[in-house]
């Protein structure tokens, strides 16, 4: 691992649901200007090795060296998966987590992620002994140098209030599914605030139709001279937002980076904060 560590960026380009296209589309946001990559080693619907090919290509062409680059992936439990799994199933979760991230580092092309991530804790209701055996093995894999940071993803404020409680050693990220209805996710956000954790939110667009079509957001839109999607985008990163996006169109990859630019008033942010939630 460098001494000298990309910071984490202010947008990431997921790179899920893909497939063939993988490797075209993550080479052409590198040279659209994302520095921060979402993956994860879940074949069902990622091609991670198509992201390692992304990212030879673009050091080939000095579109960026590895240090300048935040990679992150993820370890998903076998019921995520379908047969084309990174480890052996019948071995411990501790072990899964290693052939996991081998695996991951290989399909990279790296001997490092910057952030390693559980896709989604091994049940809906809270915080179980698996995840603690996983998120245990995840720690082993940072303090051994594979990911420098580590994070937890599709959780709820029940799954972090446990995981917590249960004493074990806080996430750098909190990955999950951003719906408008719920206040933008208001209290994993605000479990996120007060201990300093990245929130990164997907699905910013998908998940809130209701908010691209508010008159609202488009008299913003229409002030700004920007689309709904950008205004969206801008927003999520006023409330302290990691935001994600997998477009597979080279100019709205440019529009959501340059979402980062329009300035919203205190105002804007708090009606579309109030919107729907
Ligand atoms: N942890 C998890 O379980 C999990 C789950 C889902 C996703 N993710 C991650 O999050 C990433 C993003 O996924 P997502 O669910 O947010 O959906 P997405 O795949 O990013 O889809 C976004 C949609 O918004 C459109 N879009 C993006 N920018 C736009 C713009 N400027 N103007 C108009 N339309 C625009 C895209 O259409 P165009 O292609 O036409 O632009 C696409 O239809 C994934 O690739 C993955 O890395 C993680």
């Amino acid at each position: 691992m460098p001494a000298s560590r990309s910071p984490v960026p202010d947008f990431l380009y997921g790179t899920a649901w893909k497939e063939e296209r993988t490797a075209p589309l993550t080479e052409l946001a590198l040279r659209a200007g994302f520095r921060g990559i979402d993956t994860a080693n879940q074949r069902k619907h990622y091609f991670e090795a198509g992201v390692g090919h992304a990212l030879a290509a673009a050091y080939r062409a000095r579109v960026a060296t590895r240090e300048q680059l935040f990679l992150q992936t993820k370890f998903t439990y076998q019921p995520g998966q379908d047969d084309r799994l990174p480890y052996d199933p019948a071995a411990s979760y501790s072990i899964q987590v290693a052939q996991s991230m081998a695996s991951s580092l290989e399909h990279l092309g790296t001997d490092y992620v910057d952030s390693y991530v559980l896709h989604g804790p091994a049940s809906g209701y809270g915080w179980t002994e698996h995840d603690a055996e996983v998120w245990a093995a995840m720690i082993k894999e940072r303090d051994g140098g594979r990911t420098r940071l580590l994070g937890v993803s599709n959780v709820s404020i029940r799954h972090l209030h446990q995981m917590v409680a249960s004493g074990a050693e806080p996430p750098a990220f909190v990955q999950n599914r951003c719906f408008a209805r719920l206040g933008w996710d208001r209290d994993v956000r605000a479990f996120c605030r007060e201990r300093k954790i990245v929130y990164q939110g997907f699905s910013l667009l998908t998940a809130n139709l209701e908010v691209l079509h508010s008159r609202r957001v488009g008299e913003i839109a229409a002030r700004l001279r920007a689309t709904t999607p950008q205004v969206v985008f801008r927003f999520a990163l006023a409330v302290g937002m990691l935001p994600l996006t997998g477009t597979s169109d080279a100019e709205h990859m440019k529009q959501d980076l340059a979402s980062r630019h329009l300035s919203l008033s205190a105002d804007d942010v708090s009606a579309i904060e109030r919107l729907a939630g």
